[in-house]
């Protein structure tokens, strides 16, 4: 039996750091507020220009060296990303081409926060079958360039950093990624989302849209945060099930990196002790498809994610779209 197992792993996050104390000077917020409310303490923002794509080729190179992979033995690229540097064509084909890589496929995928679970899928079901021998999966954001840095955008503005994470997967006789599941309900489409522009209104925005600020995201905060916590609960619950799994036998947890509210609310709800998840929205704040390979290369690097361990990536996001996997690192 053929499976897939993540052969490498590498981030790469912009330098510029944005602390909730050069935030209050943009907006009317506050330090304290941002902590009670998120967890959040800072995030890193790139440089005006900086695009999306020049994160995710950072983030490639660090995971292809990482797993010992030439870019030219890459066989599929998926990019996750809500902000890709065109409307179209995507960053994959971007980074294909930043990369050196052979005339491969490259897709982009659009799942928001659940990005990265939903691209490990595809990786693990085109190396299962025996397609490809090594696809590269990448969650990358440049989120700074859309947002609403004034006190209208607060409530976003101050959630969002940039930042990218990538990982190599292979073939392998023993399965790595164990399982996959995911979901949607796009009946709440517009409960996290970005109107503007877009082909249910010609031409895709006008003037008026730019002034009403229809051009930044919005989100119904109470209601978001709702239905995260019961979609990651029952998430986990579908993961441990599914494979006769208790949370003791978890090594760790990978939340996508929302709120520490939200996380601190699950593991009470499902008994996963502190110790058991790998936060660092704290410095990066919600990095959205970038979040849980950044903090599974950050354990990496710590050496607190070590070969052989059992691990739970788990995220929700905007769509709705929400997934767990369970994985043998
Ligand atoms: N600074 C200061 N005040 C802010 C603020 C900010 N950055 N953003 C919003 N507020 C204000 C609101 O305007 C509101 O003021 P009002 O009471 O005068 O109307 C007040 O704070 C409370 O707003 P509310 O939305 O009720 O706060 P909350 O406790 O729900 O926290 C979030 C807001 C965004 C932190 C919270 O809803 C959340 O985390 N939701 C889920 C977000 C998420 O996970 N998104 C990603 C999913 S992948």
């Amino acid at each position: 039996m053929r499976h897939s197992r993540i052969l490498g792993i590498g981030h790469y996050v912009p330098p510029r750091v944005l602390t909730n104390h050069d935030l209050e000077a943009l907006m009317d917020t506050s330090d304290e507020w941002i902590r009670q409310r998120t967890g959040i303490e800072e995030r890193r923002v790139v440089e005006p220009g900086v695009p999306t794509s020049e994160l995710a080729f950072q983030a490639a190179q660090n995971a292809l060296a990482h797993a010992q992979v030439e870019a030219k033995d890459v066989d599929l690229i998926v990019v996750a990303t809500l902000s890709p540097d065109y409307y179209f064509p995507g960053v994959g084909v971007l980074l294909q081409d930043r990369l050196g890589a052979r005339e491969i496929p490259a897709l982009d995928i659009r799942q928001q926060c659940s990005g990265f679970v939903y691209g490990l899928s595809i990786a693990d079901q085109y190396i299962r079958t025996g397609t490809y021998e090594r696809v590269l999966v990448v969650g990358a954001e440049v989120q700074s360039a859309g947002l609403d840095y004034t006190t209208r955008g607060r409530d976003l503005a101050v959630i969002f950093g940039d930042g990218a994470a990538a990982v190599v997967l292979g073939p392998s006789e023993e399965p790595g990624v164990i399982s996959v599941h995911l979901h949607s309900q796009g009946k709440y489409f517009d409960m996290l989302w970005l109107e503007k522009p877009g082909s249910q209104s010609a031409p895709t925005i006008t003037a008026h849209d730019l002034e009403e600020g229809r051009h930044f995201p919005h989100m119904e905060g109470q209601t978001v945060f709702k239905h995260a916590t019961r979609r990651f609960a029952e998430a986990i619950h579908e993961v441990l099930s599914h494979n006769g799994t208790k949370v003791e036998d978890i090594d760790l947890f990978f939340f996508h990196q929302a709120n520490l509210r939200i996380i601190d609310a699950i593991s009470k709800m499902i008994g996963i002790p502190p110790e058991k998840s790998f936060n660092n929205l704290q410095r990066y704040g919600n990095t959205t498809a970038a979040s849980i390979p950044l903090c599974m290369s950050e354990a990496v690097e710590q050496g607190r994610l070590q070969r052989g361990q059992l691990v739970c990536p788990v995220a929700f996001g905007s769509g709705f779209t929400w997934g767990s996997a369970l994985i043998r690192w």
